[in-house]
């Protein structure tokens, strides 16, 4: 009989998630492998929701964005009986295998369920915010980087015309990969992310630097996650809600309008906010993410194959590797001070 491999994807949705699906069901199936897609990430070895996935399943999806599979933040660990009722599905319906397509909270389950419950798990990091270690990129983040720039480009149009300063906020939970990144290609005048302390004192002098020096209007991007802080020592995270997830994430949003409001009273310039939001991890993957998702997707496949398991595909340099899940979930992958330095040579 052939041996059941489960696909899931958990957390927020990202560009190349059906990627992944495609090359790990294609490269398995061929293999003599009986594919099962759980719908809803965790929720759906929970709930036993599935849907079969075979070769004519996934024609087609290799450009779509979001997932076929749909996704969730449900956690089994903090759902009451959840964990049990998983590994009795899994057992009943004899899934020998799962593949995690996920971020830390997505592959701290899988490498739970790995090691405390001996089942077999094979993880595959997404996320655009690119904050797993182990691996030097996640797929998804290209896109976001990409979706971030081109709205800076835009940005700076808008605000060179009517000599403004425009704050535009960017995700990124933890990190600030995305801003960077994006704050780089873009040309953004200031950047402030999680990892460095930019106050809004200091980012008011870089953007009246700019203005003495006869640019009439400036860039500035912002971090979700970025905290607030001014030279007395205050400090501010600003979120949307309290309220926590089933991982214990607060839902951020909001920085960018209290400090448009804050650099308008403190300089008198006219400031605009822009938040980016859900539009950074909607629509098709770029190239770069296309083949990184489906070199993951293989990847994983062969470690199925392989009986790899506890382990996550994962980029290093140029080659595919596999690392151990607790690798990938230890310690989240910060921005390089490289990186802040490269950045920090813009700002005025
Ligand atoms: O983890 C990816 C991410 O997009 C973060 O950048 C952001 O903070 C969060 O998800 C938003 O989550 P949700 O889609 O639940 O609002």
């Amino acid at each position: 009989m052939a041996r059941k491999v489960a696909i899931l994807t958990g957390g927020g949705d990202c560009p190349g998630l059906n990627a992944v699906i495609r090359a790990a069901t294609l490269k398995l199936t061929r293999a003599g492998y009986e594919m099962v897609g759980v719908r809803g990430g965790w929720r759906g070895l929970i709930e036993n929701d599935y849907m079969p996935l075979d070769i004519q399943s996934i024609s087609g999806i290799l450009p779509r964005g979001g997932t076929i599979l749909g996704t969730s933040r449900t956690n089994p660990m903090k759902t009451e009986g959840g964990v049990e009722l998983l590994v009795d599905n899994l057992r009943q319906n004899e899934i020998w295998a799962t593949i995690a397509i996920g971020g830390d909270d997505t592959l701290g389950v899988a490498n739970q369920l790995n090691g405390k419950y001996a089942l077999n798990m094979v993880g595959v990091p997404k996320t655009i915010d690119n904050d797993l270690s182990g691996t030097d990129y996640t797929f998804g983040f290209d896109t976001a980087v990409q979706i971030a720039t081109e709205n800076i480009d835009r940005l700076h149009t808008t605000a060179e015309s009517h000599d403004r300063v425009i704050v535009v906020e960017i995700m990124g939970r933890h990190t600030g990969w995305i801003t960077i990144m994006a704050g780089i290609a873009g040309g953004a005048d200031v950047i402030l992310i999680p990892e460095y302390d930019v106050s809004v004192e200091e980012t008011c002098d870089i953007i009246r630097r700019r203005q003495s020096g006869n640019k009439s209007f400036s860039i500035v991007a912002v971090s979700e996650g970025a905290k607030l802080t001014t030279k007395e020592g205050e400090e501010q995270l600003v979120v949307q809600s309290d309220e926590v997830d089933a991982f214990g994430n607060v839902k951020l949003g909001g920085v960018a309008n209290i400090l448009a409001k804050e650099i308008k009273r403190r300089t008198g310039f006219e400031t605009r906010a822009t938040v980016l939001g859900h539009i950074q991890r909607g629509g098709t993957p770029t190239a770069h993410d296309r083949v990184l998702a489906t070199r993951y997707g293989a990847k994983a496949a062969e470690m199925v194959q392989n009986e790899e398991f506890g382990l996550m595909a994962a980029l290093q340099g140029d080659a595919i590797v596999a690392v151990p899940l607790e690798v990938a979930v230890g310690e989240r992958k910060m921005v390089r001070q490289e990186f802040w330095d490269l950045a920090q040579t813009f700002f005025a």
